[in-house]
């Protein structure tokens, strides 16, 4: 079944890259007016910003207490929260991330101890927070994070977000050349280019799009095949999952190794 799917999709993209649309039947796609995801995403959010800082601060507690009892909601990003987020308190996060033991496979310095596990270290304190919270409120599976973070509060998971955001993250291997899917992405397949969103300028239009050079190269693979496969579903209106879900297999790992962490014993300059 899953050879099939993957011979139609082989034989999709064979047949459709130069072609104007199957057949001639359907219009170019090149010439279609997409609706973008990340616009459609950032302006649902935008729309909560509407909400008064007193009412947000109320929507955000009560999503943590709603998240103590064990109920699944998303968590409410208004302006009020990613400012909470964002005054995260890096050496109160430091202090917790001995505590709580995260540095037992994050590493003292936020760099992931095995390949299974993600490096943290200069993440975007939204990203981070966001994860954390999924896994509090079980959007996001995984059997020893959702243990870890039920007992954090609001507070720790903001300190933390700030600590791991202040360290430094591993440099991205060094290649010669970028495969076409990051930076141009596939039209023919409606596929945007990972460098739409996962780029700078779109992180600081605020949210929570993480950074993903210099992350280990099997943990990427990894979730990327998890958000294919769906067992990862906690992206925002599946932004990642539709997008791994048009990726082979031979693709996820061609790109998890072009922005994967230089492997250690090659890293000369450790300061
Ligand atoms: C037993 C090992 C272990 C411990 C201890 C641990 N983590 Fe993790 N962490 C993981 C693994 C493995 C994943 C990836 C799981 C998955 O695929 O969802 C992960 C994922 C994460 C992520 C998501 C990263 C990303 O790029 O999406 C964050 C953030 C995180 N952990 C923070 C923490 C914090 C904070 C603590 C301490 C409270 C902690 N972890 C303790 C193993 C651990
Ligand atoms: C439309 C915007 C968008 C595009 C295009 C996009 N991504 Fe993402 N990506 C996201 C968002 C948002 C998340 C965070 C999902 C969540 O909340 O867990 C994400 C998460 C990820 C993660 C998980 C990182 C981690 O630390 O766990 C990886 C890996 C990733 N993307 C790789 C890619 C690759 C490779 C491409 C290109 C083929 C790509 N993305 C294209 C928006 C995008």
């Amino acid at each position: 079944m899953k050879y099939l799917k993957y011979a139609v999709m082989a034989s999709l993209l064979i047949g459709t890259v130069e072609a104007s649309g199957p057949m001639g039947m359907i219009p170019n796609p090149m010439k279609m007016e997409m609706p973008d995801p990340m616009n459609m995403m950032f302006d649902l959010m935008n729309r909560t910003y509407d909400v008064n800082d007193a009412d947000s601060q109320r929507m955000m507690d009560e999503a943590m207490k709603m998240a103590e009892q064990g109920n699944v909601m998303e968590f409410p990003w208004t302006r009020y929260a990613i400012a909470y987020v964002n005054s995260g308190d890096p050496a109160a996060g430091a202090t917790a991330h001995k505590k709580l033991k995260c540095h037992k496979c994050h590493g003292d310095e936020g760099i992931g101890e095995d390949d299974d596990s993600p490096s943290v270290a200069g993440q975007i304190p939204a990203y981070t927070f966001k994860q954390l919270y999924d896994y509090k409120v079980g959007l996001r599976k995984d059997k020893d994070m959702q243990k870890k973070v039920k007992k954090m509060t609001a507070k720790q998971m903001a300190d933390v977000s700030a600590y791991y955001a202040s360290l430094k993250r591993e440099d991205k291997i060094e290649s010669t050349s970028i495969p076409h899917l990051a930076k141009n992405g596939d039209r023919s397949r409606f596929l945007f280019a990972c460098e739409k969103c996962h780029n700078e300028k779109a992180m600081k239009r605020g949210l929570q799009t993480p950074i993903i050079e210099g992350q280990k190269v099997v943990y990427m693979t990894d979730t990327m095949m998890a958000f294919k496969e769906g067992d990862r579903d906690n992206d925002h209106y599946s932004v990642m999952g539709k997008i791994a879900g048009k990726l082979t297999d031979e693709e996820i790992e061609a790109l998890a190794e072009y922005y994967a962490a230089k492997p250690v014993d090659e890293d000369e300059d450790e300061d």
